[in-house]
């Protein structure tokens, strides 16, 4: 099998899914978010003492040691923000893009505390999700909406597409 990079906003579902995709596909599985968390520690933390960049780092870091065989790997929602990144996944593996409308990931994510850039005001966290939404799209190989719809629907729907 080849890799499946999982891309998205925040709160699109990339880590429920991703899980979801490994259990149906087997191999291993691996959450950059979770890598940097192992490694370096809570990212709230990271960007409060070290900044984003130093976050884009090592999320940088963690996304190069998969392979390009036998991985599914959910994604932080700014892995888009450095090319390189968006060079490796589409050299190594298959971009699965999770598009969720914006105001679905406000009813999701609500107040959340814990991802540092969801904590902005409302028209930047707007510019971001549109900004984004370009870059998640000119990198997907396969696109699957996910408004209203179950981790699980949306797992079928990108085996579908895989078949
Ligand atoms: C980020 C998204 C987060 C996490 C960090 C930065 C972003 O991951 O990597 O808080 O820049 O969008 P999720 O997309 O899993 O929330």
């Amino acid at each position: 099998m080849q890799t499946l990079y999982l891309i998205g906003f925040m709160g699109s579902g990339k880590s429920t899914v991703g899980r979801l995709l490994h259990e149906k596909l087997g191999g291993s599985y691996h959450d950059t978010d979770q890598m940097v968390v192992e490694k370096y520690g809570e990212i709230a933390a990271i960007f409060e003492q070290k900044g984003e960049n130093q976050f884009r780092d090592y999320e940088t870091e963690m996304l190069k040691e998969t392979a390009s065989e036998n991985f599914v790997v959910s994604t932080g929602g700014g892995i888009i923000e450095r090319k390189e990144n968006g060079e490796f996944m589409k050299k190594n593996g298959l971009i699965i893009y999770l598009d969720t409308s914006f105001d679905e990931i406000g009813d999701r994510l609500g107040n959340d505390p814990v991802r540092p850039l969801w904590r902005k005001n409302d028209s930047e966290k707007q510019q971001l999700y549109k900004r984004r939404n370009k870059l998640y799209a000119g990198l997907a190989d396969i696109t699957v909406t996910t408004d209203q719809k179950s981790p699980y629907i949306v797992v079928e729907e990108i085996l579908g597409h895989l078949q």
